[in-house]
């Protein structure tokens, strides 16, 4: 997809590799200067390093100091911030249990992420569009998850389902400003991270593979390129009559037909 950002500045969070890498790379290859940002600052370097014109801040989006701070070297280097998107995000693989048997630590770590770093973000990115006074767009970064909630989860499906709201409030409120807020909710997507998930190297993880594959209509893992492109329509200029949406990119996962043989 080409979209004409020639002129713009964004902020991507969890930039240094995967889907956010991916999302900051569409949006540098169609003329925006892009700021990488991310916990793993070195990482962050690495990757922006890539791109010409691209800067990296090294930010934990649940610590307001951290943000804070990464914003504002961010609009000092960049004259400001036209597009924030908030990508950075965890899950547990090792917790994977009820409710009754969920750790706190690791509720509060996983909500800590996904859903307070968003808002300490926004917070942050959305102080310094007002006072630019040019509008601006966020596009969260939730999951198919957020949409339809699945077993074993339940830190991961309640922020992710609480982004999906939290988008439509922010749209609403920030409306007046003209910044148009949106959320891309990807389903199973190919990273370095996932991959063992999807083309697992042992009969049993590929056994998993199939079965998890099998509830998705087109019957493959989407790719980063393929959320990064929604993110690039949200923030596209003839998109500005659209915001408080939610796009998934998810194979039709969320469409339904979870049931093959009903
Ligand atoms: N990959 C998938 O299948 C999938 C599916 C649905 C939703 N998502 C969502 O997409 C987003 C990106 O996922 P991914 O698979 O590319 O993840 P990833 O683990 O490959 O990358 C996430 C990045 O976020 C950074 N990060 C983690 N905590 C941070 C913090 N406190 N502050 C700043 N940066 C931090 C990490 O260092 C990492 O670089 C996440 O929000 C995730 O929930 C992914």
């Amino acid at each position: 997809m080409k979209v004409a950002l020639e002129g713009k500045r964004a902020l991507v969070t969890g930039a240094a590799q995967g889907i956010g890498e991916a999302i900051a790379h569409a949006l540098a290859a169609n003329g925006a200067r892009v700021a990488y940002a991310d916990i793993n600052g070195e990482l962050a370097q690495q990757t922006a390093a890539k791109v010409e014109g691209a800067m990296a801040v090294t930010m934990d989006i649940t610590k307001k100091d951290s943000v804070d701070r990464g914003v504002g070297a961010v609009v000092e280097e960049l004259g400001g911030i036209d597009i924030l998107v908030n990508n950075a995000g965890v899950n547990t693989a090792k917790h994977r249990v009820n409710i009754d048997k969920f750790p706190l630590e690791e509720w509060q770590r996983i909500v800590d992420v996904d859903l307070t770093g968003t808002y300490l973000a926004t917070q942050a990115v959305a102080k310094a569009m007002i006072a630019h006074g040019a509008g601006g767009r966020i596009v969260n970064i939730a999951s198919s998850l957020g949409i339809v909630p699945v077993r074993l989860q339940c830190a991961f499906i309640a922020a992710k389902g609480g982004l999906v709201h939290l988008t439509k409030g922010t749209a609403i409120e920030l409306a007046p400003h003209n910044i148009l807020v949106n959320c891309v909710a990807p389903g199973s997507t190919l990273t370095a991270g996932t991959k063992g998930l999807y083309y697992g190297e042992n009969a049993s993880e590929r056994e998993r593979a199939e079965r998890l594959l099998s509830h998705v209509p087109l019957g493959r893992p989407g790719t980063c390129e393929e959320t990064a492109h929604a993110v690039l329509f949200f923030c596209a200029p003839e998109s500005g009559y659209i915001t408080g949406q939610i796009l998934a990119v998810d194979g039709g996962w969320t469409a339904g037909g979870f049931f093959r043989d009903f």
